[in-house]
C-alpha cells in the first residue's frame, strides 16, 4: 500500500516567527498520523527554523525549488546539498508559478529533478494545464510532454508527481473528483509507459484549491495518492484537517 503524501506549499509566505508559531499549533493536530507522509514547504529563509520545530516528529520538510548545479557562481540559487543540510527531505520542482513567472521549461525542470534525486532528495514534480490548454483540448498533450520530459533519465523511486491544473490554483475552483481522477489515470498511464512494472512507487497527488471540505472526496479517487495544498496549508487548523483526511470507499 502506497503512503499518501499530503504537502503544504507555503509559497512566499511566513517569517521565521510565523513559522515557529505554525508548527507549535500544527504538530499536536497530526501526532500519531503515521500512515501518511505529511510535508511542509516553507520559504528558504524559514527552512532551518522549521527543521528545529519538526525534529522528533514524523512531519517532513520540502523546499519550494532548487538549482541543478552543486555549487559555484550562481547568484541567488540554492543547491540540493544545501537543502539537505538545512533539514529538507523533499523538494517541489516545476510549480506552475515557477514556470509562469520565472520561465522554467520542461528541460530546466528535468535538470532540477535529476540533480535533486541524485543528491537524495524526494522530488515532488508539478505538472498541469492552463485553462486555455484545457478548453482547446490540449490538456493531455501538455501533461504528457511535461511528465515525459520532466522525467527523462529519472528513476521511479522517491518520486511524487503533483497534478495541479493551473485554473484551479488559488482560484477556489477545484477540479471535481471525476476531473482529477480522469487526469490522474492518464498520468498513471504515461508513467507506466516510462517505467513499466517499476512504476509502482510513484505517487500522483492532486493540487489546486484543496480544502478541508473537498479533501476526502478527492482522496477517494482511485489514482489520487495525496494532495499539494497552497492557501489552506497556511493555517494549522485547516492543514491539520486536510492531513487527517479520511479515505472514503
Ligand atoms: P492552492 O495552491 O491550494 O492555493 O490552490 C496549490 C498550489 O499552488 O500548490
Amino acid at each position: 500500500m502506497k503512503k499518501y503524501c499530503i504537502a503544504a506549499n507555503w509559497k512566499m509566505n511566513k517569517t521565521i516567527s510565523e513559522t515557529k508559531e505554525f508548527f507549535r499549533a500544527f504538530l499536536p493536530l497530526v501526532r500519531g498520523l503515521e500512515d501518511r507522509e505529511i510535508v511542509v514547504a516553507p520559504p528558504f529563509t524559514a527552512l532551518f527554523a522549521a527543521a528545529e520545530e519538526i525534529r522528533g516528529s514524523a512531519v517532513r520538510m520540502a523546499a519550494q525549488d532548487v538549482f541543478w548545479e552543486e555549487k559555484g557562481a550562481f547568484t541567488g540559487e540554492v543547491s540540493p546539498a544545501m537543502l539537505l543540510d538545512a533539514g529538507c527531505s523533499h523538494v517541489i520542482i516545476g510549480h506552475s508559478e515557477r514556470r509562469q513567472y520565472f520561465s522554467e521549461d520542461d528541460v530546466a525542470v528535468n535538470r532540477k529533478v535529476r540533480a535533486a534525486k541524485k543528491a537524495g532528495l524526494e522530488v515532488i514534480m508539478c505538472v498541469g494545464e492552463s485553462l486555455d490548454e484545457r478548453e482547446s483540448g490540449r490538456a493531455f498533450d501538455v501533461i504528457k510532454r511535461q511528465v515525459e520530459t520532466g522525467l527523462t533519465e529519472v528513476s521511479p523511486e522517491h518520486l511524487v508527481v503533483a497534478y495541479e491544473p493551473i485554473w484551479a490554483i488559488g482560484t477556489g475552483k477545484t477540479a471535481t473528483a471525476d476531473q482529477a481522477q480522469e487526469v490522474h489515470a492518464f498520468i498513471a498511464k504515461v508513467i507506466s509507459g516510462l517505467y513499466g512494472d517499476k512504476a509502482g512507487p510513484v505517487r500522483i497527488i492532486y493540487g489546486g484549491s484543496v480544502t478541508p471540505d473537498n479533501v476526502d472526496s478527492l482522496m477517494a479517487c482511485e489514482d489520487v495518492f495525496g494532495a499539494l495544498v497552497g492557501g489552506a496549508g497556511l493555517k494549522p487548523e485547516s492543514f491539520g484537517r486536510i492531513a487527517s483526511f479520511k479515505k472514503e470507499n
